[in-house]
């Protein structure tokens, strides 16, 4: 099992992952993102949106004002831990979204049956993400809108003296994460090939210039940093004292107040064609 999101309910703790969640929320890059998507959406009163891999459904709730009381949102994720804090969030704002348990590579909705589909940083942790696309599209009536956030952790930039721990810790990562590591870069490609037309796409960094090692386990929003290194050692892909000279630079950087770590995220947008 990858330390990450793709099987959450089974983490001995799924609050980190929910804290990551939350940090990454606020991240301005984030915020552009998603205010680009939802000018892009132009959702209307009366529609139906579907948010897969919805997570904690904080955008599931925003864009619920877009399409109104005679609109329908449905959030779609394969973590029960995840959809429970989802409905608990929609129900103080009086938002009716219907949060449901399921497979972004099997949609139990029927074709053409949703006037705009997002996902957001969920389809890099399904194993078929071609196939999450594929559905995703399926669901959508002709003309209808596709949205799909997502990071490229090759875009990944750690700015330490020790550039060899970092490249033996990025090639370690994409390994175990396999086709999920730069979905980002490719997901416009996916997109044409889905069969999506009018396609936009731009792109977002995170930096991080500030973390405090000594209070926080982790750079806001990154990754878990220890248990990450612990799992690539233990996968036999990182030795171990390349994993304590990467995280080692990391702390030492930021309490010389010399932090520089990047990632970026791209958002495409189109409809569907035909
Ligand atoms: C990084 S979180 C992103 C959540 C949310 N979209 C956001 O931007 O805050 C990834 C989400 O994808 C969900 N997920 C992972 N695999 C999935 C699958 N096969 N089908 C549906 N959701 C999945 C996880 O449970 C998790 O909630």
């Amino acid at each position: 099992m990858v330390i990450g999101y793709s099987g959450v309910d089974v983490q001995p703790d799924a609050r980190p992952l929910i804290e990551m969640m939350e940090a990454t929320a606020r991240w301005p890059a984030v915020h552009e993102l998603r205010a680009w998507e939802r000018r892009r959406l132009g959702l209307r009163p009366g529609q139906r949106l579907l948010d897969v891999g919805c997570g904690l459904g904080d955008v599931a709730i925003a864009l619920a004002e877009d399409v109104g009381p005679s609109g329908s949102v449905v959030g779609v994720d394969a973590s029960e831990t995840m959809l429970a804090v989802a409905r608990e969030r929609s129900a103080p704002v009086g938002t009716s979204i219907d949060f449901r348990l399921g497979d972004a590579q099997a949609l139990a909705f029927g074709d053409g049956s949703m006037d705009a589909c997002r996902s957001e940083r969920a389809l890099q942790w399904v194993p078929d993400a071609r196939r999450g696309l594929a559905e995703m599209v399926r669901v959508l009536r002709p003309g209808g809108r596709l949205s799909v956030i997502e990071t490229d952790w090759r875009t990944l930039t750690v700015d330490v003296p020790d550039g060899d721990a970092v490249d033996a810790f990025v090639r370690a990562a994409a390994v175990l994460r396999g086709p999920g590591f730069d979905l980002g870069g490719r997901v416009l490609n996916l997109a044409r090939d889905a069969g999506v037309a009018d396609l936009e796409v731009v792109g977002a960094a995170h930096v991080w210039s500030r973390w405090n090692p000594d209070t926080e386990s982790t750079p806001p929003g990154l990754f878990p940093l220890q248990p990450t290194v612990d799992q690539l050692v233990e996968r036999g892909l990182l030795s171990r004292p390349m994993g304590t000279r990467f995280t080692a630079s990391l702390a030492d950087a930021a309490r010389r107040d010399r932090l520089s770590i990047a990632v970026t995220m791209f958002a495409v947008s189109g409809h569907r064609a035909g």
